[in-house]
Parts: structure tokens; C-alpha cells; sequence
């Protein structure tokens, strides 16, 4: 494996700040789809085509014909989030690079790292493997995917395939690779409180106004208790508890509370409802956080004023068998009831998911369990995942399989600043779905 080639073109990939949230890399998120786009015709593609164009475009591509070999859909996104707090980024993260077998970048783990190693699988093996790909890699995962989302249900016929592979999560430990059965959903939401026609002088209304900041923080105060539980009627119960016998496997993965609280998390303690095991919280339990609050002053010095609106960006976080829509409504109606009279609260919402379940039981997981034993010497563990991907439940929707898998580490930062790829898990990476390839490609699809 020429791995100075490889590096050298991931960072090409990598140095695209396409961040899909912001309009003003509207022209970024195109170079990253043209990116993308060159290197399926690289493969052989004879139809690459940008679909949905008008906002980022989701790059279609279409494999060589492999006349009775399996279809394949590989599923990806070549939109990365927002980089800031751009401070604390040892380098910069869009200019890659490699420090101690790490490759440090934003998108290096989520996803463009992990497309590039899907791709890259491609050529790696001896000959061209028998499978006809089928590619879609889009421009909005970290938005929610609305774009997509409309194509799928106008053209449910394009991603028809014998099985899906989403390269987006990571390794549950170091040396341990899973699939994922659930993925949470995720509902994005803006709740704004108004409790003047207009900002005050808090000297001369102090004392009698009523003050939207301390509104709002109220109503956030009573939307979750400090034990962890959300207060919103109705919420918790389409919930289901997890078995028995899966919450005994979770019990056996290499996951330590205190391990975890100490080298990821970073805090002083964990937070969330203390009869569940942390496993439980992060996986197969709702939440509801709060992203940032606006409003008010937070210039440089001081002013003496009574903020007459405020909002706060929040989202809850879905577990199966909720739905994005009832939660919806709960929410919305939990805020009008917990906002007193006098306050004009509304909720806006901006973007969502529902939450996704795959059975892991179709012969492709097999299949990808025997590659990575092969190469890194270790099978699948089924986990779930905390995360959201939200097009997963309407890829599943035709029946195939969608395999939920990833090379990343534990430790790799979505998100955040220094996010990184260990080189070492990308080499691993394209030889284990090089090989996967060549196993699927034997799979019986009569
Ligand atoms: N790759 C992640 C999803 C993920 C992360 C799954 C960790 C499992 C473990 C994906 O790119 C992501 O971040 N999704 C967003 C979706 C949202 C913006 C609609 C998320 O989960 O916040
Ligand atoms: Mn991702
Ligand atoms: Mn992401």
C-alpha cells in the first residue's frame, strides 16, 4: 500500500473546509463534492452525477456493471462541523496534519477520513471486486439531511441494494470493531421567550420587569431536573428497556465508568439518572441538552439592561420506539405549559431524525465480522450507538441490510477541537473493507 500517496490525497480532501451548516462555505462544500466526484470516476464510474444541486450537492455514483454480483450502497458525507473553538486546535483544522501516527483535522474521523478509506478499499484489492457500488455521498449529514431525505422518497428505487455500508462510527475499544443495532434520533429545536415589547434600563424597571434570560433559564430548569430526568409528558414512554441479555453483553465490552469520566469525558463526575448503568444513558435513553443560550448582552464591558428576549438552542436526543414527531409535539407542548402566563414562549424547530434499529443477523455481517477477524484479528461486537445519522431508518426501508460500522477510536473528538484518525486504523481500515468487498462479492444473491 502506497501510504504517502494515500496520506497526500486525504489531505487534499481534508483541506475543503466544507462546514454544510455555513452558507458561507457554500462554495467549499462544492469542492468537496467535487472532490469526491473525481474519485469515483478514478474507480471507474460511469455515472457520477451531483443530485440536488441547488443546496450541497449528493454525489451519485455508479460502479462497473457486475452482471449476478450483490449491489452494494455506500453510504457517506463529505460535510464536517463547524471548527470553532479554532483556539484550541493544536494546528489548524484545515491544515492536516500528522503528529505521533495521528492525522489531526476536522473530518478526519467524521466522515471524510472514513469515505476516503471505503474508496480507497476499492482499488486496494488484487483485482476489481465483484460487486456492483453504488455510491451516495452527501453534503448534509451534519444538518440533517433534508436534501436527501426529499430524494429518497421521490426515487426509492435509486439506492435499492442487497446491502448498505455506512463507515461513520467508530471501534467501541481500541483493537475491539463493531456494528451498531440502534442509532439515536435527534430533535433540533430553538426555544425563544419574549417578555417585553423591548429591553429595559434595569435600574429603573429592575425589580418589577420580568427579565426573559432568567425566564428562560427557569423554563430550561424545569424542562430537566438536576437527576437527570426531562420533564416532558409522554417522553419516556414508547422507551423500551434494553434485555436483559444485551444489557448483560454491554457489561462484558471493555468500558469503564470511571475510564470513561476520567480520559473522555475529563470532568469531575458524570451527570444523567443514576439507575442506569452510563452504557444505558448514552445508548438507550432520551436526553435533552442545551447547545447555547442567546440574547441579552454578552459584549466586552458592562451593560445595565433587562433583555426582553432570549433563546436557547437545544436538542433531544431519540431512542427507539420514539418517534420525531410525537416528540415534536411534547416539546412544544411542554414549553407552553411549564412558561408562565406572562411570558411568550415559542419553539422552532430546525432539524431532526428518527431513531434507527438494524438487525444484525443478515449473512453480510457475517461477512464483515470474518474481514476484520482476518486483518485486525478481531470479529464484530454488536453495540449501539449514542450518535445520529438520519438517514439510516429510510435507507433500511427497502429491506436491505444497512451495516453500521467504523475505524475510528473512542477517542477521536467529533466534533470538537483536535478531532484526529490514527493512521494505523485507516491502513487496517482499507484492507478490511478491501477484503469485505471480496467476500460479498461470493455472497449468493439469486
Ligand atoms: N458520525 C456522526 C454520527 C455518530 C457519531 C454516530 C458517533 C455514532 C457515534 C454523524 O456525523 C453526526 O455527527 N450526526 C449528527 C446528526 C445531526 C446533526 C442531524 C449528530 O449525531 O449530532
Ligand atoms: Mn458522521
Ligand atoms: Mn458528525
Amino acid at each position: 500500500m502506497d501510504t504517502d500517496r494515500l496520506l497526500r490525497e486525504l489531505t487534499e480532501f481534508l483541506r475543503i473546509p466544507s462546514v454544510s451548516t455555513n452558507p458561507s462555505h457554500s462554495a467549499d462544500c462544492r469542492a468537496a463534492a467535487e472532490w469526491v466526484a473525481g474519485e469515483l470516476r478514478r474507480l471507474g464510474c460511469r455515472d457520477v452525477q451531483f443530485l440536488a444541486s441547488d443546496t450541497h450537492p449528493v454525489v451519485w455514483g455508479v460502479g462497473p456493471e457486475v452482471p449476478g454480483a450483490p449491489t452494494l450502497l455506500i453510504y457517506g458525507h463529505y460535510d464536517v462541523q463547524p471548527p470553532e473553538p479554532v483556539d484550541e486546535w493544536t494546528t489548524p483544522p484545515f491544515q492536516p496534519t500528522v503528529r505521533d501516527g495521528k492525522l489531526f483535522a476536522r473530518g478526519a474521523a467524521d466522515d471524510k477520513g472514513q469515505v476516503f478509506c471505503l474508496l480507497k478499499a476499492i482499488e486496494a484489492t488484487a483485482s476489481q471486486p465483484p460487486v456492483n457500488f453504488r455510491f451516495l455521498i452527501e453534503g448534509e449529514e451534519e444538518y440533517g439531511s433534508r436534501v436527501l431525505f426529499e430524494l429518497l422518497r421521490r426515487e426509492p428505487e435509486r439506492t435499492r441494494a442487497d446491502a448498505v455500508l455506512i463507515a461513520d462510527m467508530a471501534y467501541v475499544a481500541p483493537h475491539w470493531p463493531a456494528v451498531y443495532t440502534t442509532l439515536r434520533g435527534l430533535c433540533y429545536a430553538e426555544i425563544s421567550v419574549r417578555t417585553a415589547k423591548s429591553d429595559l434600563h434595569s435600574g429603573e424597571f429592575g425589580g418589577a420587569a420580568p427579565n426573559a434570560h432568567e425566564e428562560l433559564a427557569r423554563l430550561l430548569g424545569r424542562l430537566k431536573t438536576p437527576d437527570g430526568k426531562v420533564h416532558i409528558p409522554g417522553l419516556y414512554a414508547p422507551v423500551r428497556r434494553p434485555s436483559k441479555v444485551e444489557l448483560a453483553t454491554w457489561k462484558r465490552l471493555p468500558f469503564k465508568e470511571s475510564e470513561f469520566l476520567k480520559h473522555r469525558v475529563r470532568a469531575k463526575a458524570l451527570t444523567g439518572l443514576k439507575a442506569h448503568s452510563v452504557l444505558e444513558r448514552l445508548w438507550a435513553l432520551p436526553t435533552f441538552e442545551i447547545h447555547g443560550i442567546m440574547g441579552g448582552f454578552t459584549g466586552d464591558g458592562a451593560k445595565t439592561v433587562i433583555p426582553a428576549e432570549a433563546t436557547a438552542k437545544v436538542s433531544l436526543r431519540l431512542v427507539p420506539d420514539q418517534k420525531l414527531k410525537v416528540v415534536e409535539r411534547q416539546l412544544a407542548a411542554a414549553v407552553r405549559r411549564l412558561a408562565p402566563k406572562h411570558v411568550q414562549a415559542s419553539v422552532k424547530f430546525l432539524h431532526g431524525a428518527d431513531p434507527a434499529t438494524v438487525k444484525v443477523t443478515h449473512p453480510a455481517f457475517k461477512l464483515l465480522d470474518q474481514a476484520f477477524r482476518e486483518v485486525v484479528g478481531r470479529g464484530t461486537v454488536p453495540a449501539r450507538a449514542g450518535g445520529s445519522i438520519p438517514v439510516v431508518p429510510a435507507l433500511g426501508k427497502g429491506g436491505a441490510p444497512v451495516i453500521l460500522t467504523g475505524i475510528g477510536l473512542p477517542d477521536d473528538r467529533l466534533h470538537a477541537p483536535n478531532e484526529k484518525l490514527d493512521l494505523k486504523q485507516l491502513w487496517d481500515g482499507i484492507r478490511v473493507f478491501g477484503r469485505f468487498y471480496e467476500l460479498l462479492g461470493t455472497m449468493d444473491v439469486s
